[in-house]
């Protein structure tokens, strides 16, 4: 990104989150890698310059069966990034106007997740390992888990797109 060279990158996140946004709402980063040939690779993410937010919560669902689903709630302010470390996680994220479908089977990538997105996760294969860095610590006064619910909140535009 040649037009941002320079650009702090928590504006830069800014900017992404913006046209996000008006594109749609799903966000899915390369993340940095380092690699040895010998010795595999190694991903990381840092608050705020790999990720548009800064996580207070770390969380993983692990020893899942592949068809199962999970997730099926939305957050009200909750932002998150989820992450497969290891196997294929189906992501569907759901505005409340359209859904998009992304496959997670690459450890070195995120699917950033904003806040008022219904989001159901199925594991393609057994035992997938999804990761979550969230925003926030564990509320559950921020989950909508009731879609009539999270769709009447949507209409109300409580979350503005
Ligand atoms: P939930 O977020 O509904 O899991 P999933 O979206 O994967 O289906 O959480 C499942 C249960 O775990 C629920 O009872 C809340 C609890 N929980 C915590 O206590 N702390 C946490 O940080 C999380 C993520 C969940």
């Amino acid at each position: 990104m040649c037009l941002f060279y320079g650009v702090p990158q928590s504006f830069k996140w800014r900017v992404l989150k913006v046209f996000s946004r008006r594109l749609g709402f799903k966000c899915e980063l390369k993340t940095k890698k380092a690699e040895s040939p010998d010795l595999g690779s190694l991903v990381f993410f840092e608050a705020d310059r790999d990720i548009p937010f800064a996580f207070k919560r770390v969380y993983y669902t692990y020893g899942v069966k592949e068809g199962v689903i999970r997730g099926r709630h939305a957050h009200k302010a909750l932002e998150q990034l989820l992450i497969c470390v290891y196997g294929a996680i189906e992501i569907t994220c759901d505005d409340g106007e359209k859904k998009e479908y992304s496959v997670l089977n690459d450890p070195s990538r995120g699917l950033y997740v904003g806040k008022g997105i219904w989001r159901t996760m199925k594991w393609l294969k057994d035992d997938s390992v999804l990761l979550v860095l969230a925003s926030e610590y564990y509320d559950e006064s921020d989950y909508i888990r009731d879609y009539d619910e999270f769709i009447r909140l949507v209409k109300e535009g409580y979350w503005k797109r």
